[in-house]
């Protein structure tokens, strides 16, 4: 997605030679102009899967995974971090690590929300060594839902995560492809 490329190049951080800050579009601030637009190019990419429902978790992955369920007409559910006071006490949960903030976590989502079947699309806004997204592949596996793919804004190449994913043979597309973060420089694939 030339455009997204583009707003890399020009707000991009590159934090270390594994971090990229996006925090001007998409990590803390949201570019809701550009977060439409990545909406539309997923539900491009995805609608002949058929989906029932966009899958993502909180925070990050919801301004995307909500512009993709809009385009694609579907609900959008995103595993919690924290359980809270109302929600079920049925869920499933997956231990995540997480690569940027060196802590482990849990998601959860509410079972009745993943119903046996439904044809769910995961949607985030990066992927690094791929715990997140096996954390919801693992979710969606215990609902028994059958998985259609898995939409990623920012793919490092560089770390093993969308490889491993594409080994066990899901689809997985990625809207932008970092090849190095070394010296500064962002280099596309
Ligand atoms: P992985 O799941 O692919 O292994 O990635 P990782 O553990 O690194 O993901 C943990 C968090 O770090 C995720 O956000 C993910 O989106 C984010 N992340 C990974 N690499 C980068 C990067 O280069 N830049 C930025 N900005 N984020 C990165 P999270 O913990 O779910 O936090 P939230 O932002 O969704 O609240
Ligand atoms: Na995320
Ligand atoms: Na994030």
């Amino acid at each position: 997605m030339d455009l997204l490329k583009q707003r890399i190049l020009e707000v991009g951080v590159v934090a270390s030679d594994q971090v990229l800050k996006l925090d001007a579009i998409l990590n803390h601030q949201v570019d809701p102009v550009l977060i439409m637009e990545m909406g539309k190019e997923f539900a491009r990419l995805f609608r002949e899967t058929r989906p029932d429902k966009v899958l993502t978790v909180e925070s990050s992955g919801i301004p995307i995974a909500y512009t993709t369920a809009l385009q694609l007409g579907v609900p959008m559910v995103f595993a919690r971090r924290k359980k809270t006071l109302t929600m079920d006490q049925d869920t499933y949960s997956e231990r995540v690590p997480s690569f940027t903030k060196g802590i482990v976590t849990d998601i959860m989502v509410s079972s009745h929300l993943l119903p046996k079947g439904e044809r769910i699309l995961i949607i985030d806004d990066f992927i690094a060594n791929g715990d997140a997204a096996r954390g919801l592949i693992k979710i969606v596996e215990k609902a028994e839902a059958e998985l259609v793919g898995v939409g990623i804004v920012v793919e490092k190449s560089f770390q093993n995560g969308g490889k491993s994913i594409r080994e066990r043979g899901i689809r997985v597309e990625s809207l932008a492809r970092i090849a190095s973060l070394a010296n500064g420089q962002i280099t596309f694939d």
